[in-house]
């Protein structure tokens, strides 16, 4: 067991976050109100896509980003929205003006096969149409991940090929992820670090990763793992800013001799890993500088982003 308990997603307490109110289908209504079918596709089998998404300043941040892989996935698993993303974001806009949220707010949209007349299978059950579930929280990331860093640890789950059930999917069924960072947890770590069917180092259970070596960012080649919207930010970033940045195959040797490490993800932006394996990743304890520098680069390109 792991005696931090800590994880990727630990935000600071926030009690206004007892009496939210959440969008389901349509409707807006208080957190204990808030309902979906036991026939639900999501509920049954995991049929469904969703969107982590952060409000800052009244504005989503990289909302076409999130949008347009939402709507492929959506297209590749032949689910219609029943909406557009103009749509999504009256749905979006609305529930943040009941929940009276403007900034430091993470999103999560959800987007079901909708109530089956049977509990099976098939597709054709689905008969009701979408189910749209919003939730929004007011959420700021803990800092103590910031001081600390996260530990990770490899795990014997891997990421599989995309024939199988492509990491390309933000589907509700995350049972892949789920079976990794337990096993983490039992490993006595924070996360799961996930190889490649061929051994390389891909990415962890939840987020992204990527490692600093002798300031060169390398990360996976991105064949394994979620296209996150983060990692391409990052890159993005390293290339306009004169970083070295490297999308490769790579294995544990060159992660464990990294001279920094970190996690991508929406929520919580850049984290710093500071173990893999129970190995000190470099000298600095917490944050290394291009970990910090690639914090800074992000911060104001989210605020950018945001402006109004
Ligand atoms: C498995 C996995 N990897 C990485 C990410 C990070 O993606 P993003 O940067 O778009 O939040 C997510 C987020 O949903 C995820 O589920």
């Amino acid at each position: 067991m792991n005696e931090t308990n800590q994880t990727t997603h630990d935000a600071e307490e926030d009690v206004r976050n007892r009496n939210i109110k959440i969008y389901v289908n349509g409707e807006i209504v208080p957190r204990e109100e808030a309902r979906i079918s036991v026939y639900d596709s999501g509920f049954m089998l995991g049929d469904g896509m969703w969107e982590g998404m952060r409000l800052y300043n009244g504005k989503w941040a990289f909302f076409d980003e999130h949008m347009d892989r939402l709507f492929d996935s959506c297209k590749a698993i032949s689910l219609d929205i029943g909406m557009d993303r103009d749509g999504i974001l009256d749905a979006l806009t609305k529930t943040a003006a009941a929940n009276g949220m403007t900034h430091d707010v993470h999103c999560r949209l959800m987007i079901t096969r909708g109530v089956k007349s049977k509990p099976f299978q098939h597709p054709n059950l689905s008969i009701s149409g979408p189910t749209i579930v919003i939730i929004m929280e007011h959420s700021k990331p803990a800092k103590h991940l910031q001081a600390k860093g996260i530990s990770l640890a490899t795990v014997p789950q891997v990421r599989g090929l995309p024939m199988s059930q492509d990491a390309k999917y933000n589907s509700h069924s995350k049972l892949n992820c789920v079976i990794a960072c337990l096993q983490a947890e039992q490993a006595g770590a924070d996360e799961g670090l996930m190889l490649d069917p061929h051994g390389f180092v891909n990415t962890t259970n939840a987020c992204n990763f990527f490692i600093v070596r002798k300031g060169e960012v390398w990360t996976s080649t991105g064949d394994y793992c979620m296209n996150g919207v983060t990692r391409q930010k990052v890159i993005d970033l390293c290339r306009a800013n004169d970083i070295p940045v490297f999308e490769k195959n790579y294995s544990l040797v060159e992660a464990y001799g990294a001279d920094e490490a970190f996690l991508t993800g929406t929520f919580g932006a850049q984290t710093p890993v500071s173990l893999i394996d129970g190995k000190k990743i470099g000298s600095n304890d917490g944050i290394g500088p291009i970990t910090a520098r690639l914090q800074d680069l992000y911060r104001d390109l989210v605020a950018q982003n945001t402006q109004s």
